[in-house]
């Protein structure tokens, strides 16, 4: 035999048994899946799609439509009830709406964020991007260590001082509007409230002038990318694999990119600032700088460590507050009475000032319940999730340890065991004498992990709603629909595009 044939016969016998190995493990696989549906096939659930997938077709197919993935969450916790479970490969999904077990698992230090979600968040196709930051940092300690540094930069002293530039940069937003009434011209008000909630976390938390509204930048639209590109990434675990979604995932890399490195731009002006002795504001930016460990003993580690929060921030402080704004007024649209009521605690309040003080914003009590009632019908980051470790009882249904649990804001907030009537818009809800919601309303999450951020958005969200209310009339232009968009972060789809005009201005 030549030896040519005998490595050919090796070769084929290493080939076939490759193809065994792999035939074995595949069948190991599958009865490993088995298994798991058999552990857990007595809690309720829709019926799998198929057996490897589970349900990823159902869910891929609302996304596909340009659905909203929750609102099938909550079509399967009207049916399932308070514990229903979905699968996907080994992988079990429970959606949890059980107040008891929200406030178990929320309220506690003892449930992480759930690792298979926030791990894949570090980067997204292979570019980092949220990494460890306090957002996607599952460890206990990891965390706590940065939010204990991070709380000063959001303690009620330092918010009552961000006032002025709250109103400076909505001051900066009406002047647009004014214009807008002058010249009859239509805006787009999701693209302007975002231009101003850029502007001002690019301000008070890392002290860098943008002014987006008379100034162009790539910024608005690489935090858009970043976010639809993690909706992808984490709800299809095949779509990088994809030759044809090459392009899209390119320009996702190229935006996260583009954010790490201005991150490191402005982190090193604001290192060269502190040690040529300057006066730097105790502001997010040096909170980040101090989180990350001391100069001489930095490692590339720790300086990607301080780029993670950085974009952490740059994100979560800004697009979900400018969502909520953009859906408030574009609910504000079709609630004639509300209005009115709003407008006249606005006149009572502030009457013609310009200037809001902290205290005024106190007293915007009844505005306060049309922000709360606009995140329970659309909450701008619609959930969480924790996983469940050891053995639990929810509603009675004995689950075996090892699953994770979504807590969902949006089918919460939507249904009727909740909330009566509750496609209905009632600021009324959130009257201060109305019962709290019982663990069934959490736009910002609840407990340790819960926002940072929340007094810092419904404060800078009150101040823009305020002076809009103060100033102006906005009407929808004809073709707007009260639709929701998924980019992981719900926003309305058709941008609230709105004729203006100027409140005493009756023509
Ligand atoms: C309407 C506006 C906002 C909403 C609805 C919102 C909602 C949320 C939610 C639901 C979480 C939990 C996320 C999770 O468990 O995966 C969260 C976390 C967080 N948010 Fe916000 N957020 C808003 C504005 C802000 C702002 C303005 C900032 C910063 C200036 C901010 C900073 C953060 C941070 C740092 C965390 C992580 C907290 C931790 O784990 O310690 N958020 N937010």
């Amino acid at each position: 035999m030549s030896f040519f044939h005998v490595l050919w016969s090796y070769t084929a016998q290493a080939l076939t048994l490759l193809f065994f190995a792999l035939v074995v493990a595949f069948l190991g696989y599958c009865l490993y899946i088995k298994y798991i549906h058999m552990k857990y096939d007595h809690i309720p659930g829709p019926p799998r799609d198929s057996f490897l997938f589970g349900h990823k077709h159902t869910i891929l197919k609302v996304m596909n439509k340009g659905g909203v993935v929750h609102e099938q969450f909550l079509q399967w916790s009207e049916k399932y009830g308070p514990v229903y479970k979905i699968n996907f490969l080994h992988y079990i999904v429970l959606g949890v709406s059980c107040p008891e077990t929200t406030k178990e698992m929320l309220m506690s230090h003892n449930y992480c964020k759930d690792r298979v979600t926030y791990k894949r968040l570090f980067n997204l196709f292979g570019q980092r991007f949220l990494g460890n930051g306090l957002i996607t940092a599952y460890d206990h300690d990891m965390w706590y260590k940065q939010r204990r540094i991070m709380d000063p930069a959001f303690s009620s002293l330092y918010l009552r001082g961000l006032t002025g530039t709250f109103n400076e940069r909505a001051e900066k937003l009406m002047s647009t509007l004014s214009d807008a009434a002058d010249n009859k011209k239509e805006v787009h008000m999701l693209n302007l409230v975002n231009c101003v909630t850029l502007d001002v976390i690019a301000k008070v938390a890392f002290g860098v002038e943008l002014d987006l509204l008379n100034n162009t930048s790539p910024f608005p639209k690489a935090v858009e990318t970043c976010l639809k590109g993690m909706v992808h990434y984490i709800r299809d675990i095949l779509f990088e694999y994809n030759p044809w979604n090459k392009p899209f995932i390119n320009e996702v890399k190229e935006a996260c990119k583009l954010l790490r490195t201005t991150g490191a731009k402005w982190i090193q002006e604001r290192k060269t600032a502190m040690e040529n002795g300057e006066d730097v504001p105790k502001d997010i930016l040096t909170q980040i700088i101090k989180s990350a460990g001391k100069e001489e003993s930095m490692t590339q580690e720790d300086e990607e460590f301080m780029l993670d929060n950085f974009v952490t921030f740059f994100i979560a402080g800004q697009e979900t507050t400018a969502n909520q704004l953009a859906f408030c007024i574009m609910e504000l649209t079709r609630q004639p009475d509300i209005l009115e009521k709003l407008r006249k605690e606005v006149d009572d309040v502030i009457g013609t000032k310009q200037e809001i003080s902290y205290d005024d914003l106190g007293q915007l009590v009844y505005l306060s319940q049309v922000l709360k009632e606009t995140l329970r019908l659309y909450p701008t980051a619609p959930g969480t999730s924790r996983e469940m470790a050891k053995d639990m009882v929810i509603d009675g249904i004995h689950i075996p340890g090892g699953v994770t649990c979504l807590f969902n804001a949006y089918a919460n907030g939507r249904m009727e065991k909740f909330f009566k009537d509750p496609l209905t818009f009632d600021p009324d809800r959130f009257h201060p004498d109305a019962p709290k919601p019982y663990y069934c309303y959490y736009p910002f999450a609840l407990g340790p992990r819960a926002c940072l951020g929340k007094n810092f958005a419904q404060m800078e969200a009150k101040v823009v709603m305020a002076k809009l209310l103060q100033r102006f009339d906005f009407t929808l232009v004809p073709g707007q629909t009260y639709d929701i968009v998924d980019t992981a972060t719900l926003k309305p789809k058709s941008g609230v595009v709105c004729t203006v005009r100027h409140r005493d201005d009756k023509k």
